[in-house]
């Protein structure tokens, strides 16, 4: 007895002295974490798509099925995706689905003019998609072509997507390229980035622009039940969001998006692999702009929809650095980091804590491509430090969100400083409490005091993602140089937990 409270007496010693202290209100859990803030996003991209994704179901040295690769299936099986949108990004405002079905001999090729002006000969298009969903068990978000396609054409994806059998000749010609039902397509982009790419639009134009789209992609009462999502603001544009709030019907839309990237200079993004600590600092600060991103943001919203009735989906985020060295310039393609698992790890617990507003996120991109989960060479596949992230973090995965207030203490770098410890808890359906906790610290562990109210947790459980470096990496060659591991550095002490987070590192505790 007595032995315990000199243990209790010295751990309170130390959390008085730690400036990290969290409170976790455990029974005040109101909104429920969207599966799909765990979302993918992939575009026919460098090696995304194509030798990435898929193969080719004549492929006999990579197994498939269906041409796509076995093995990314049951990778991205287990990370539990959610939901992924295709086919891009830039490219899906050039992109003509009706190129991308039927017999693929008969499919036309097109230069991919955004990335590299390389052939697209089409053969991975709508079913192949579609069906490669169903197979993942995730949502699809298709991206229509706003900016050089036509309403006609939008229409004609939703009927021949999602239709009944036998309403229109859109639905026999899905029948007739094999799919014998409709599929579900959960999610509709109208147009990316509208205001760059899309179509350099400015927001009133766009606004005008989307209404027309969407009314003719269903009916004035959207009796198809889409979920439209419209072309959302680049990183702190308010206006557009300002704008589109202003001048699209609440009835007419269902989210906006959102995209913001995590890079240094747009002139002089930095290596992937081979960065100071300076570089790292920078990202971090780019990366985590996006608490003030997704709360401004809402904040525009809450004028227009103060019941919180529309969702905020940030549909692009991530870190972007130079390619990887002697790879083409135009595919994107960059190594993954324990920095990049910071950024994943801060940027979920901020989308987490703003589930009342952000139902969707999708991580760029899925495979090869700038933040990507998965990497492939040929008949190789390794996961990256961020997929491992959000493989522990899919706990949290429509589980009810606890709100927490968070004293941290500094990262301190020069005469700049950041937040060092970021968090996010909930609580799932099963009665189990998940923390996850980062510290950004690039050198001092983190002594961290959670203040129990309205619980009273007895066992404790965790598991770390963390390296000997910062710029450490799997590689090919060495696929599990970073991997998850048991974490012990946490105890329950009467209502508090004493958390102790090793320098740049993820932390996933379960609790009951
Ligand atoms: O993800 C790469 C590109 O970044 C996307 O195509 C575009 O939407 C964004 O600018």
């Amino acid at each position: 007895m007595r032995k315990i409270s000199i243990l209790m007496a010295l751990l309170f010693a130390q959390a008085a002295k730690s400036q990290n202290y969290i409170v976790l209100h455990a029974s005040k859990g109101k909104d429920t974490i969207n599966k799909n803030i765990y979302g993918h996003f992939s575009e026919h991209l460098g090696h995304c798509i194509y030798g990435g994704l898929y193969v080719g179901d004549k492929n006999k040295k990579i197994p498939n099925k269906d041409g796509v690769r076995i093995d990314v299936i049951n990778a991205l099986k287990k990370l539990k995706v959610p939901v992924l949108r295709w086919p891009g990004g830039c490219f899906a405002d050039t992109y003509h689905w009706k190129d991308g079905v039927g017999s693929k001999a008969q499919r036309p090729s097109m230069l991919n003019v955004w990335w590299g002006n390389v052939k697209e000969d089409n053969s991975f298009g709508t079913n192949e998609f579609l069906n490669m969903c169903e197979e993942i068990g995730a949502e699809a978000y298709l991206s229509g072509n706003v900016g050089s396609g036509t309403p006609h054409e939008l229409t004609d994806w939703v009927k021949y997507t999602t239709h009944p059998n036998g309403s229109s000749p859109m639905t026999d010609y899905r029948q007739a390229n094999g799919r014998s039902t409709p599929w579900k397509v959960g999610f509709w982009g109208l147009g990316n980035e509208a205001w760059g790419c899309g179509g350099n639009m400015t927001a009133e134009w766009y606004a005008n622009v989307y209404k027309q789209y969407a009314t003719f992609m269903t009916d004035w009462s959207n009796s198809d039940k889409l979920y439209r999502i419209a072309s959302g603001a680049s990183d702190d544009d308010y206006h557009w969001t300002e704008v589109l709030m202003r001048d699209i019907p609440l009835k007419m839309f269902d989210a906006l998006g959102l995209h913001h990237y995590s890079v240094i200079d747009w002139a002089k993004k930095g290596s992937a692999t081979a960065f100071t600590e300076k570089e790292y600092f920078t990202t971090m600060q780019r990366s985590l702009l996006m608490e003030e991103l997704v709360t401004r943001h809402s904040a525009v919203m809450d004028k227009y929809d103060p019941k919180k009735t529309k969702a905020l989906a940030v549909d692009e985020w991530g870190g972007w650095y130079e390619v990887e060295p002697g790879t083409n310039g135009a595919f994107l393609f960059q190594q993954n980091t324990m920095r990049d698992a910071m950024i994943a790890g801060c940027n979920l617990n901020i989308f987490n804590n703003h589930c009342d507003r952000v139902k969707m996120a999708n991580l760029a991109q899925i495979i090869n491509v700038l933040q990507a989960v998965i990497l492939t060479d040929e008949e190789k596949m390794i996961l990256t430090p961020t997929y491992h992230v959000m493989e522990m973090y899919n706990v949290h995965q429509d589980a009810t969100m606890l709100p927490m207030n968070v004293i941290s203490n500094d990262y301190v770098l020069g005469n700049e400083k950041l937040q060092a410890v970021w968090a996010s808890a909930s609580k799932n359906k099963g009665g189990l409490t998940h923390i996850s906790l980062v510290n950004i610290d690039a050198n001092k562990t983190q002594d961290v005091v959670i203040d129990v109210d309205g619980a009273a947790y007895k066992n404790i459980k965790g598991r770390i993602l963390t390296s000997k470096k910062l710029q450490d990496y799997n590689s090919f060659e060495k696929p599990e140089n970073i991997v998850p591991l048991a974490f012990n550095g946490a105890q329950i002490i009467g209502n508090k937990l004493m958390v102790k987070l090793p320098p740049f590192s993820v932390v996933v505790l379960a609790l009951n």
